[in-house]
């Protein structure tokens, strides 16, 4: 089913910008910089990631963004106490929460919403308080759909990752599985994301799911960023979801 009238939007996640900056601890390039430019090329938000060993993304980034950026603001974050603090004070449109291990060159797996569910409904309850919306990202995996319904959440990113990275024998069964939940999302009301390893290949494939509300897209945009500039590596990627 081909997307009509019903556009997705995108989320572009900047952490990699500032990956690049800290390799010197320098200045440069600066996230804030790119924040702008990725606003201006048309995405729906800015998404980065404050981790809790700060590898890339800053807390003055993180200030300077919310303060001076007129786009939506996603961020994604453990559910620590520090993190619930730091989102009460910056007060982002929306907060997503992931798993974080320190050893991870990037985040591996969607949250154990299903085996944690009394703490995920009390932290998740803290941020909607505090007037944000919350998704858990989660797994291709229904039983993580619904723990996610049964916490409270506003919705769902569902993590591409395990798609992005099969050998093509085993996409299409990684493909069911995101088609899977995305269905279970819809008939439970939640709001859908989709997020981690889409590129510019198979993005053909995940945008025909016209349920997924928006996609969260990082490294290869700032990736192809690189080589063409990042106005341009983001208009062409909202060319491929909604053209
Ligand atoms: N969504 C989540 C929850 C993530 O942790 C990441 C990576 O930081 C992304 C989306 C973006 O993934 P990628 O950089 O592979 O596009």
């Amino acid at each position: 089913m081909m997307r009509g009238v019903q556009l997705a939007k995108l989320s572009v996640n900047i952490d990699h910008v500032a990956t690049l900056r800290q390799a010197r601890r320098g200045r440069e390039p600066d996230p804030l910089a790119a924040a702008y430019l990725v606003t201006l090329a048309g995405a729906d938000g800015i998404t980065v990631h404050l981790r809790e060993d700060r590898r890339h993304i800053q807390d003055r980034d993180l200030q300077l963004i919310s303060q001076a950026v007129d786009n939506r603001l996603n961020l994604e974050m453990a559910a620590t106490e520090e993190m619930l603090a730091i989102a009460k004070e910056i007060k982002p449109e929306s907060v997503t929460l992931v798993p974080e291990k320190r050893q991870e060159l990037t985040t591996e797996g969607g949250l154990n919403a299903a085996g944690k569910q009394g703490f995920l409904k009390k932290y998740v309850g803290q941020l909607k308080d505090a007037g944000l919306s919350v998704y858990l990202f989660v797994d291709p995996d229904c039983i993580q759909v619904e723990a996610a319904k049964n916490i409270d959440a506003h919705g769902v990113e569902v993590h591409t990752g395990s798609f992005a990275e099969a050998v093509i024998s085993g996409q299409e069964r990684e493909l069911n599985k995101i088609v899977d939940a995305v269905k279970k999302a819809r008939e439970l009301d939640l709001v859908i994301h989709a997020g981690h390893g889409i590129n510019y290949q198979n993005i053909k494939s995940l945008r025909q799911m016209q349920d997924i509300e928006e996609f969260s897209i990082g490294h290869s945009i700032v990736g192809r960023a690189v080589l063409v500039g990042l106005e341009r590596a983001v208009r062409e990627m909202i060319e491929l979801i909604n053209g």
